[in-house]
Order: C-alpha cells, then structure tokens, then sequence
C-alpha cells in the first residue's frame, strides 16, 4: 500500500550515505535501511538468529563496500541486495525484506 499521504516519521535516515545502513521506524515498523552503490535496500531489523534486532549499539552495520550486512550481537552476515544470511549462526537464513519507496528523501511502505 502507498503510504505516502502520512506524515513522514522524525527518524527517517534519508540522505543514506554510500554503502551504509541505518535503522528507522515507517509506520510502526523498525527496518534496516541499506545503501548498497546507490540501490536501497529495506528488511524488518530482526536477525533470524534470534529474532533480536540488528544493531544494539546503533550506527551503520554495513561493511565498508557495502556488500554486507553484519548483526551487531553475534556477528551474522547478511547480503544487503537479498538479506540472505552467509556467515555466523544463521548461515542461510534470510532477513525479511520489506517493499519501500521513497518520495523527497522519504521512506514510505509501498
Ligand atoms: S542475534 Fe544476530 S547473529 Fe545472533
């Protein structure tokens, strides 16, 4: 559903800088938000491992080429493109992805 007569929510990331991620909330949802050379990536900030979120210390969790996507509690790594897990306690697991848009720098669930 296009949600983007909302108010956008105060904790929108946008402008994402290359190859980082960051957490926000869009409608009551917490997502993990990831730039991967220009393409954004959303999913649910749940680590299938145990349904924890991704980054309890906060900051962005990808790795330096943006490639990644690694949970702050035990080190999983995930592909930012398709959330698939490929290393650590959840090897072959998947994060949830979750449809966005984004309209003037703001994310929406689409
Ligand atoms: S909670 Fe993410 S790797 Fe354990």
């Amino acid at each position: 559903m296009n949600d983007a007569s909302k108010d956008p929510d105060s904790s929108n990331p946008l402008p994402l800088a290359r190859n980082t991620s960051a957490s926000v909330t869009v409608d009551g949802l917490e997502l993990i938000v990831a730039d991967h050379n220009g393409e954004l990536y959303a999913y649910e900030n749940l680590c299938p491992h145990v349904g924890e979120s991704l980054d309890p210390i906060g900051g962005s969790i990808s790795s330096e080429d943006g490639s990644l996507l690694r949970c702050q509690r035990h080190a999983a790594e995930f592909l930012s493109h398709t959330g698939e897990c490929v290393g650590g306690p959840c090897l072959g697991e998947s994060l949830r992805p979750v449809p966005i848009i984004v309209v003037d720098q703001t994310i929406y669930l689409d």
